[in-house]
């Protein structure tokens, strides 16, 4: 067991590896020092690699994207879904027996009046100029470092439980938020959004920045809420950069033992060749300057019961088989839209880590980080805007959120902000 060679000191079980983690950051606005050394363990290593073996399938094909990812191109029926002990003999649904029925102008055209560039955002990892062969998947390949900057090999991959109690008292935990959200007596078959993408600066390698979509039922305060979540992340811990990056999550025990980003456990099955789950988006908007934007979609396939997710222009990713959940495998009672970053406080100080943007939503478009085009899934499968939205963010000093509505955007919101700031200590 263990490493080869080795010296003899002592306790063999405490021979040390020294791992040197080396990530450059790409960007100019970040400054952050990934670079770590960590005294790692032989058993620990060990365990490590294991989990690896288990979660990296091996592929037919490896592709390198420019910004250090490695994606491999797995059999679809090699996924790690296949693994959950639910979907030993799961049957992959090749596609929804129906897309929700959109209303008339929404299926033409929901090019941003304003700018936006939907149409030419992509992954990263497509300059490499090679796709995954047809039948297979593009899976981000995990390292030995992603697993070593979390908390541990159990926190990999996983979002700590967020808060206790309904969205009005959106608890600590240091998670904070800027959020619309529907009421929560209605029963909802899916969601829809329109999301600008930016590349929020981290303070400190353990915070985040999301802006993504939550499809909720169950309790805020139990043990049982489930959760289907989709949008961009910027997540050094989980990735070693502080590129956005599309992202999946599911629960169906409030964050407790089941669920995870991505396809770092056994959950979500996906069905695209082409888009990587984790992997970079790109180009992202810039101040003043050009906006992009990115299209999710979640809704249940009204026949077989499952949660499927499109990007994009109605491209399908994958779903969430039925079988994962307890109360979504009926529906969902509540959605929610915007943005949450992870406060940690070092100093004592409130974090800069931003959310959006960085800037707040008062600054409007350009600036100001942007949800347009707001629409949930009804019984009958139909998609349509939201109305009486309410709105939430713990300390408006630190991040903010503002909605409003027009004819071209629907029910739309700007969010985010800087974090700490004279009014935000
Ligand atoms: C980053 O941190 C490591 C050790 O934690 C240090 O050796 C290295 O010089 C630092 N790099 C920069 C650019 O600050
Ligand atoms: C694309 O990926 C292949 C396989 O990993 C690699 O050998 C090649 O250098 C990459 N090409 C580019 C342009 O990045």
């Amino acid at each position: 067991m263990g490493t080869a060679g080795g010296s003899r000191c002592s306790d063999p079980r405490l021979l040390v590896v020294a791992f040197f983690l080396a990530v450059l950051v790409h960007t100019a606005s970040a400054a952050l020092n990934y670079t770590r050394y960590r005294p790692v363990s032989s058993l620990r290593l060990e365990r490590i690699q294991r989990h690896l073996r288990k979660i990296n399938k091996p592929p037919l094909l490896t592709i390198e994207s420019p910004d250090g990812d490695v994606i491999d191109c797995v059999h679809k029926r090699k996924q790690p879904a296949l693994d959950h002990p639910l979907l030993k003999d799961h049957k992959i649904q090749r596609a929804p027996t129906e897309m929700p029925r959109g209303k008339k102008e929404e299926v033409e055209g929901e090019r941003s009046p304003e700018g936006a560039q939907e149409m030419m955002v992509t992954q990263m990892w497509h300059r490499n100029g090679t796709l995954c062969p047809k039948g297979t998947i593009p899976i981000r390949r995990s390292s030995v470092h992603d697993v070593l900057r979390a908390k541990s090999l159990f926190h990999f991959g996983k979002k700590h439980p967020r808060r206790t109690d309904t969205p009005d008292v959106v608890s600590g935990n240091g998670h904070e938020h800027a959020i619309a959200y529907t009421g929560t007596t209605e029963e909802v078959y899916g969601a829809k959004a329109t999301i600008n993408v930016w590349d929020p600066s981290i303070q400190v390698v353990n915070e985040f920045s999301l802006s993504q979509i939550w499809i909720l039922s169950g309790s805020f305060d139990g043990t049982d809420l489930n959760s289907i979540e989709a949008g961009w992340q910027v997540s050094p811990e989980l990735y070693g950069d502080s590129r956005p990056r599309l992202f999946t999550y599911w629960t169906s025990d409030s964050y407790q033992a089941t669920g995870c980003y991505n396809l770092l456990c056994a959950g979500f099955i996906q069905t695209n060749s082409r888009i990587a789950i984790g992997a970079a988006i790109s180009p992202v908007s810039s101040y003043a300057s050009n906006q992009y934007d990115v299209t999710i979609l979640i809704w249940k396939d009204p026949k077989v019961g499952n949660w499927w997710m499109s990007f994009g222009d109605n491209t399908l990713v994958g779903y969430w088989p039925a079988e994962l959940f307890t109360h979504l495998a009926d529906h969902a009672t509540m959605v929610e839209w915007g943005g949450e970053v992870v406060n940690t406080r070092t100093n004592g100080e409130h974090t800069s880590t931003q959310m959006g943007s960085g800037h707040f939503p008062g600054d409007g478009f350009g600036k100001a980080s942007y949800f347009r085009n707001l629409e949930i899934v009804d019984t009958d499968n139909s998609l349509s805007g939201v109305h009486n939205i309410q709105t939430l963010a713990e300390n408006t000093n630190c991040y903010d959120i503002k909605s409003s509505y027009s004819g071209d955007w629907g029910t739309y919101f700007y969010y985010g902000g800087p974090g700490r700031n004279p009014l935000c200590p």
